[in-house]
């Protein structure tokens, strides 16, 4: 029997401090007409200067744990999507399991920008499918407000802070795609476009993080042509059309990104689930975040169908099909 990661919980956390457009029009030379116009976006959070991402990761983590019934022995692998860790090392992800007091397994970050949750996700599934793990905590964690360069009004409008989480765990599925599980992943990556979205510095170059620069027409340009490849690809793959997919879970960079996504897939905006508007683009943490979101308010049910997606540095991009 074929063996397939179950996500049994999810869970996030959002800072409590609200960014709003209004607040930004006192910082830079913008208007909330411009950002809800180009962006979608209207307010969004951001960590208080002593909370890091790890802090939220421990966060999200903990909630994931509460709902799916699960203690620290239970967990055997911690992986976190972040670009903003506490420290260059070590990983976010040995903090939260030390801070968790997860006893035992395998604990690193995996760095993939916006794209990270989904390269956590394939790099969890694949752990778990070939038997080396067997209940995976996925979190995607980011404090962009901390590589933001908060004069420049071109980026800073856009990126804000939080963490989102699931669990993963391996479980046996002999009904194929009406099974429960993540039935294919789709990573993806052009570096020769890296210049595009990249920080000013790093730790063996400038030996600081660096502050985001995006030429952000370009890609966008690419956001729409990649969102839209990797989207028919998972269709293709797994041999269904949009018609099967019941929520589309992308990253929320921008929702003009989204909308076109959602059009390509001839899906009504009522099956997206939505939060660029309230949560900006918190790169790695926003699929989880909107995923949680959706799972606890209701939305998403067991059984439903889902088509996760995400886009950025790198230039990265990547594709999930997850029976809920
Ligand atoms: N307020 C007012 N005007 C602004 C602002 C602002 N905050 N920012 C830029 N402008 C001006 C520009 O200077 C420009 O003025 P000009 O015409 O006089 O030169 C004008 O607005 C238009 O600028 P564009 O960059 O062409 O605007 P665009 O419609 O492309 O929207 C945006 C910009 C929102 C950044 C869009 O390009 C976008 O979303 N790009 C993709 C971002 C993304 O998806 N990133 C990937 C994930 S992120 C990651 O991986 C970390």
């Amino acid at each position: 029997m074929a063996v397939t990661s179950i996500i049994k919980g999810t869970g996030s956390y959002l800072p409590e401090k609200v960014l709003t457009n209004a607040d930004l029009e006192k910082m830079v030379d913008t208007t909330d007409e411009w950002i809800v116009q180009r962006s979608g976006i209207k307010e969004r959070c951001i960590a208080a200067e002593n909370e890091t991402t790890g802090m939220m990761a421990i966060e999200a983590a903990k909630s994931a744990m509460d709902a799916a019934g699960f203690s620290a022995s239970d967990i055997d692998g911690v992986i976190v999507a972040t670009t903003t860790p506490d420290r260059t090392f070590p990983s976010v992800a040995a903090k939260v399991q030390g801070e968790l007091n997860i006893p035992h397994g395998l604990a690193f970050d995996i760095q993939a920008v916006c794209t990270g949750f989904v390269y956590a996700l394939a790099t969890a599934d694949n752990f778990i499918k070939m038997g080396q793990a067997k209940r995976i905590l996925v979190i995607g964690a980011e404090k962009m407000s901390s590589i933001v360069d908060w004069k420049d009004r071109t980026t800073c409008v856009l990126f804000a802070d939080g963490a989102g989480a699931v669990i993963l765990e391996a479980a046996e599925n002999d009904k194929g795609l009406e099974g429960q599980g993540i039935h294919s992943t789709h990573l993806y990556a052009n570096g020769s476009r890296r210049e595009l979205l990249q920080t000013s510095g790093g730790a063996s170059t400038t030996g600081d993080a660096g502050v985001i620069e995006m030429q952000g027409r370009d890609v966008f340009k690419y956001a729409v042509t990649y969102m839209a490849d990797v989207v028919e690809e998972t269709l293709k793959h797994n041999n269904i059309s949009s018609d099967a997919i019941d929520w589309l879970v992308p990253h929320q960079a921008n929702i003009r990104i989204i909308e076109s996504t959602a059009k390509k897939l001839d899906m009504p905006m009522d099956k997206v689930v939505v939060t660029v508007d309230r949560h900006g683009n918190t790169s790695a943490a926003s699929i989880p975040l909107a995923l949680d979101e959706a799972v606890r308010d209701g939305r998403i049910k067991r059984g439903e169908m889902l088509l996760i997606e995400a886009m950025g540095g790198g230039l990265t991009w990547g594709a999930a099909l997850v029976r809920f």
